[in-house]
């Protein structure tokens, strides 16, 4: 596929209560970046995503082929607002750009942020960029690599025991490439797998890597 369509992305998963521990101040917007795949498997590694269209104003983001974008294509460009963190590991909301055009050029770009969405019968969570998508993830790029902090270890609670919040933060990596149906797209898109082994058993394991853009 290509990704003249509209890429989406994927986001970090925070309860509400965690998420209000962040700072929020403005530290202003970083990119725009391109999204590369890493992988041992070498049907997926170094390919692009972008954000391709699964229906109106609504994006995933799917693997758009190895060959680096040209650099006016917006699909493939994302950026991160940045909300905490330091130059090696940023912390913030990733988001993608919807041009909307008139007479051929960009007259107003809509600032997405990256969703992940779920489903009941599967732990495998599709990326979106979408008008509408839910609650912005919160992401992390370590040294450039994509990663979703996470605060809770349900895997220690005890019974009957409020958990200890200790605010340490995991830095989480289960991105994978898989063929999912987003509404009626078939598509190799970014996935996260929430847990243990991916329920889709085409899924691969990559990590995902920024590359600042330059004209
Ligand atoms: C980032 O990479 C540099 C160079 O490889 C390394 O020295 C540094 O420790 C890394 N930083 C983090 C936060 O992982
Ligand atoms: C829209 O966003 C793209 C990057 O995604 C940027 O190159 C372009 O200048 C922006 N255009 C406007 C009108 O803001
Ligand atoms: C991202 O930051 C830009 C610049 O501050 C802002 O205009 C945009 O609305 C933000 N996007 C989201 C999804 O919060
Ligand atoms: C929380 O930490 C305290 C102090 O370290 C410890 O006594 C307690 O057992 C911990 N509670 C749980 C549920 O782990
Ligand atoms: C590739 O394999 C190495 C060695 O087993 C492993 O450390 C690394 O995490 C793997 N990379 C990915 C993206 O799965």
């Amino acid at each position: 596929m290509k990704a003249t369509t509209f890429l989406s992305g994927l986001l970090a998963a925070l309860t509400t209560t965690v998420s209000a521990q962040l700072p929020t101040n403005d530290a202003g917007q970083t990119g725009p970046f391109w999204l590369q795949l890493k992988s041992n498997d070498s049907s997926v590694d170094g390919q692009y995503l972008g954000s391709c269209h699964t229906g109106a104003a609504q994006q995933t983001l799917c693997l758009s082929g190895p060959d680096k974008p040209d650099t006016n294509i917006v699909s493939y460009l994302y950026l991160l607002n940045r909300t905490d963190g330091t130059d090696e590991n940023e912390m913030g909301i990733l988001t993608w750009n919807l041009p909307l055009y008139a007479g051929g050029n960009i007259l107003q770009n809509v600032s997405i942020p990256f969703t992940l969405q779920y489903y009941p019968g599967s732990n495998v969570a599709t990326s979106s960029v979408s008008i509408g998508g839910g609650m912005a993830v919160t992401v992390g790029f370590r040294n450039d690599t994509l990663y979703i902090p996470n605060w809770i270890d349900d895997s220690n609670f005890v019974e009957g025991q409020y958990p200890n919040i200790t605010g340490q933060i995991q830095e989480l990596n289960n991105f994978y490439a898989c063929w999912v149906l987003v509404a009626a797209y078939y598509y190799q898109a970014l996935t996260w797998v929430t847990s243990g082994a991916p329920h889709n058993r085409n899924c691969k394991p990559v990590d995902v890597v920024r590359i600042f853009y330059e004209n």
